[in-house]
């Protein structure tokens, strides 16, 4: 799960997803990392934090991290939270694996659309992400357990 800062809105597919596809009893291995290293070493945005708790989902441990090129052998899907970070990534990685990589409601089979960059707004944003990102981590769940059958 890929964002720009790693703190607000990748923190919480990678705690939802994680969650959903644990639940499930599936063993995938889900991190996120945003395409700039200004938050790096950071815990997820307090609004995040605050909205995941809400529904259960602990991410307060993540620490931010800029993504690195190896990320794109070590994963088999990488998803992008909106369109700009989704081409700033098709760039950096090598054509063999610029396949791995999709707008992450494009995947989730909701459209070609971003995920709105809540980080200058209220709590109110960080809620319909939050809503946005669980409708869309569950049609990722049952697409990756269907996919794995
Ligand atoms: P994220 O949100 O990409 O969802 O983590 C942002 C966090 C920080 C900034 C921009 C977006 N920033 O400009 O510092």
């Amino acid at each position: 799960m890929v964002c720009l800062g790693n703190i607000c809105r990748s923190p919480l597919a990678e705690g939802v997803l994680a969650k959903l596809l644990l639940d499930s009893g599936s063993d995938y291995f889900v991190d996120s990392a945003g395409t700039s290293g200004l938050h790096a070493g950071e815990s997820p945005d307090s609004r995040s934090i605050r909205i995941a708790e809400k529904h259960s989902i602990h991410i307060s441990k993540q620490k931010a991290r800029k993504i690195q090129l190896e990320d794109f052998r070590r994963f088999d899907l990488i998803l992008a939270m909106d369109l700009s970070v989704f081409n700033d990534i098709v760039a950096l990685a090598e054509a063999a694996d610029q396949q791995k990589i999709h707008l992450f409601l494009d995947f989730a089979e909701m459209g070609r659309k971003d995920v709105p960059d809540p980080w200058y707004g209220e709590m109110e944003d960080f809620r319909t992400v939050y809503d946005l990102i669980a409708r869309a981590c569950d049609k990722i769940r049952i697409k990756l357990l269907k996919n794995r059958d």
